[in-house]
C-alpha cells in the first residue's frame, strides 16, 4: 500500500534583523539542521510586526506564523519586543475568541548567538503545526473578522500610541492590555454588526443582537457609536424598533 504523503506545512517567521536573524545565519553557517519548511521575512524589529502582518501571512497560505525577535533587554529599539508580545498576546486571545488554535502563531526570543536555539525552537514549531494540519478552511472567514476589528481606527490609534503612553508614565500595563482587548472584541462585534446589514439588509436592534451573538444593549452602544460617526442610518421603524442599515447602501 502507498504510503500516505506526509503533511509538509508551510510557514511564515518574521525575523528581527539583529538577533533572530543572525541566529539563523549562524545555525546556517554551523551547518545545524533545522526545518526547510520556513520562509523567512526579515524585519528590523519583532515591533515592526503588525498583527495584520500575521493574519494576512495564514490568509495567503502559511499555516503557522511565527515572530522571532531579541530577549528582553537586547531590543535596540529598546521596546519593540515588549510591543511585539503585547500584540501577540491580543491576537492570540482573539484566535481563542473566534474559535481558532492559537498554538498557529507564537512569539519567541533568539540572540544572535543562538544558532542551536534557532534550529531548536523552528523545528519545535514546525512539528507542532505539522501536528495541527493544514489550515482549516473555516479559519479564512475569522481571519477576516479579526484583521477588520485590527484595521478599525480606533484600534489602530491605540495600538499605535502604546509607545507613548507608556514614556508619560502612570499606566498600569495590565490595565492597559485589557483595555485593548475590550476594545478588540467591540470592534469584531462591529464588524459583525455591519456584516449582519450587508447580508440582510435593514434591521431591527434584536435580529442585530442574534446575529452577532451579543445582548441587545451592547448593540445599542454600538449603534449610537456608528450613528454618530455616519456608519449607519436609521431608514424606519419596525416592531416599534429603529430600522437601521448601513449608511449608502
Ligand atoms: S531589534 Fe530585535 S526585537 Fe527589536
Amino acid at each position: 500500500m502507498a504510503e500516505e504523503e506526509k503533511f509538509e506545512p508551510k510557514i511564515v517567521a518574521f525575523t528581527c534583523n539583529w538577533c533572530s536573524y543572525a541566529g539563523a545565519d549562524l545555525a546556517g553557517t554551523s551547518r545545524i539542521q533545522y526545518a526547510p519548511n520556513f520562509r523567512v521575512i526579515r524585519v528590523m524589529c519583532s515591533g515592526r510586526v503588525e498583527p495584520t502582518y500575521i493574519l494576512e501571512a495564514l490568509q495567503n497560505g502559511a499555516d503557522g506564523v511565527c515572530v522571532l525577535g531579541c530577549h528582553f533587554g537586547d531590543c535596540h529599539y529598546i521596546s519593540g519586543n515588549y510591543e511585539a508580545k503585547r500584540r501577540m498576546e491580543l491576537l492570540t486571545k482573539l484566535f481563542r475568541d473566534t474559535g481558532m488554535d492559537e498554538r498557529r502563531i507564537m512569539i519567541e526570543w533568539v540572540s544572535a548567538s543562538e544558532g542551536e536555539r534557532f534550529a531548536e525552537v523552528v523545528n519545535d514549531f514546525t512539528e507542532q503545526i505539522r501536528d495541527l494540519g493544514p489550515l482549516p478552511e473555516d479559519y479564512q472567514e475569522k481571519l477576516s473578522l479579526i484583521k477588520g476589528a485590527l484595521e478599525a481606527e480606533r484600534l489602530r490609534i491605540v495600538l499605535g500610541s502604546t509607545k507613548r503612553a507608556f514614556a508619560s508614565g502612570g499606566v498600569e500595563e495590565e490595565r492597559y492590555n485589557e483595555a485593548l482587548y475590550t476594545i478588540a472584541k467591540e470592534e469584531i462585534e462591529r464588524v459583525l454588526l455591519l456584516e449582519a446589514l450587508e447580508k440582510n439588509g435593514p434591521s431591527i436592534v434584536p435580529e442585530l443582537a442574534e446575529y452577532v451573538g451579543v445582548p441587545k444593549t451592547r448593540i445599542w452602544r454600538h449603534i449610537l457609536a456608528m450613528t454618530m460617526k455616519n456608519i449607519i442610518e436609521v431608514v424606519g421603524e419596525r416592531d416599534h424598533y429603529m430600522e437601521y442599515q448601513r449608511r449608502g447602501q
